[in-house]
């Protein structure tokens, strides 16, 4: 008997003491944060050799501090002097400073840094005035290279594009789906219509993709996820082709499928558990219908399963992410070059994916348009939701609020900066999920509730 004890724990040990998905993770997340798509010249990049001005001011130790000017500015995220998501590719000669998807595929928290969260402070809006203007004169310098032009000019375009006021973002941590659905207009020559909409949304988190893109991909889950096709659009943007995506799509549908190893981020600082328990009861009356349920394996890690879609009159959030989906997109989609793998899955009708709330601590500002700053506003009366907050620092431990789960409220002096959420604006609006349960939770019902969220 004893024998037989001692060879069962001898079998069974190793898998005990090996975590395979938190391994999974590491790799997968360390395999993410180095990953772009410039290919033969092309994609999401400035003018070559401009990231040399970069390497000098590390050098120097100018604006890279972590909150410095680059963060401050253009939301990049800065660690140890190293912006996130920006790579230096060398390229026939010349140094490209290049974008890659963790500038907005990876974000802060509480002061913590995390991949596959969305950055909450992104301005690529911002990113291509200044650059754009940057590089005019950069461009203007004699430049040796015979291929320095044609790059050039290619990056301009892409950074006028991005700082395009009639498309891009106006705050910051929201990105313009317009610049993606303005490539189906552009490959197949058609003018923009007039009332083309921006359709902003914050950066999406990215663990738990894995099954989330079985029901759809994106906000409104109408991208075809199947395919990994929508996830390089971005760089169709930028001005890489159709016919070498071809070349290596393979890799990118190979990326697509680790996000589904990413494990979500725990939460950093202590739960009441007796509280907790309450909560979990209130969300099984009120979230689960739609949220579904969250359940762990025997290692403790997320149990991910697909998400539910409901439709804008049931969540009556902001409609212009939807608005933009228009009979004249669907066709142009249908007909894009890459339309073997760039799909879209039209609903009979519109609306946003539930999303699961693992890592719901970490994913704040609120709602796909990031209005909400806190889970408690986003449980109270939408008319009693702040109208204006400030996005300064907003990953810093000290924007953290563990009550109300969120940002902490901060005065808004700059009232007009682009650090500042203002919900009067078009998109913007910080309306609807708020549904008739939620009327009957009391203040301690919805402490209650955060505090269950908070183990997720
Ligand atoms: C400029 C910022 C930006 C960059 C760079 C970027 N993304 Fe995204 N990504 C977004 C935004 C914004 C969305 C949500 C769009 C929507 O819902 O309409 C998104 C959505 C996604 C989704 C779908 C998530 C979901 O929940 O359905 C995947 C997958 C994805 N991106 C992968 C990538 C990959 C891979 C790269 C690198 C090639 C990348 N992204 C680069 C901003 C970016
Ligand atoms: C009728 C369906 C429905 C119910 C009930 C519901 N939700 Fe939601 N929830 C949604 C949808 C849809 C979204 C996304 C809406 C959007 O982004 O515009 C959402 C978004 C959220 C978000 C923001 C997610 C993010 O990434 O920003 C949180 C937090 C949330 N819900 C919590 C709750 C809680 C807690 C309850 C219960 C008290 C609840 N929800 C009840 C459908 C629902």
């Amino acid at each position: 008997m004893k024998k037989f004890l001692l060879l069962t724990l001898i079998v069974t040990l190793p898998l005990f003491a090996q975590d395979v998905r938190q391994e999974r993770h590491v790799e997968a997340t360390k395999a993410f944060g180095n990953l772009n798509f410039y290919y033969k010249g092309r994609g999401m990049a400035i003018s070559p050799d401009m990231i040399r001005l970069y390497d000098s001011m590390k050098k120097i130790g100018i604006g890279t501090g972590d909150l410095g000017p680059l963060y401050q500015r253009w939301g990049m995220i800065v660690q140890n002097k190293e912006i996130k998501g920006l790579f230096n590719e060398p390229y026939e000669g010349m140094q490209v400073g290049v974008m890659g998807c963790v500038a907005c595929h990876s974000g802060k928290a509480a002061g913590q840094f995390i991949i596959g969260l969305g950055n909450k402070n992104i301005d690529v809006g911002q990113v291509g005035m200044d650059a754009s203007l940057a590089m005019k004169f950069w461009g203007a310098v004699p430049h040796n290279n015979p291929k320095f032009k044609e790059l050039h000019d290619r990056a301009m375009e892409f950074t006028q594009g991005l700082g395009n006021p009639k498309i891009s973002n106006e705050t910051q941590g929201l990105v313009s789906t317009g610049l993606i659905r303005s490539w189906f207009y552009k490959i197949q020559g058609v003018t923009l219509p007039a009332d083309f909409k921006k359709g902003q949304v914050k950066v999406p988190h990215l663990w738990g993709y894995g099954e989330k893109r079985k029901s759809g991909s994106f906000w409104d889950g109408e991208g075809n996820g199947e395919l990994g096709g929508w996830a390089i659009a971005v760089e169709l943007y930028a001005g890489q082709t159709p016919e070498n995506v071809r070349e290596y799509y393979d890799t990118v549908h190979k990326a697509e499928n680790y996000l589904g190893e990413f494990l979500s981020p725990n939460y950093p600082f202590t739960i009441e558990r007796t509280k907790a328990a309450a909560g979990e009861k209130i969300y099984a009356q009120s979230c689960q219908g739609c949220h579904g349920d969250h359940m762990r394996d025997l290692e403790g890690h997320p149990i991910y399963t697909a998400s539910k879609h409901i439709k804008l009159q049931v969540i009556k959030t902001d409609s212009e992410r939807l608005d933009a989906l228009t009979d004249q997109l669907y066709d142009l989609i249908s007909i894009n070059p890459l339309n073997d793998v760039i799909q879209s899955w039209r609903k009979t009708e519109h609306g946003y994916v539930a999303p699961k709330l693992w890592g719901i601590w970490a994913r704040f500002p609120y709602l796909h348009n990031a209005s909400v700053p806190t889970v408690y506003d986003l449980l109270s009366d939408p008319t009693s939701r702040p109208k204006k907050f400030s996005l300064k620092n907003a990953g810093e431990k000290d924007r953290f609020d563990e009550t109300k789960l969120g940002l902490t409220k901060i005065s808004t002096v700059d009232l007009v900066s682009r650090r500042v959420y203002n919900t009067q604006k078009h998109g913007q609006s910080n309306q609807g999920h708020y549904f008739e349960s939620f009327k009957k939770l009391t203040h301690e019902n919805k402490l209650e509730l955060i505090e269950y969220l908070k183990t997720l």
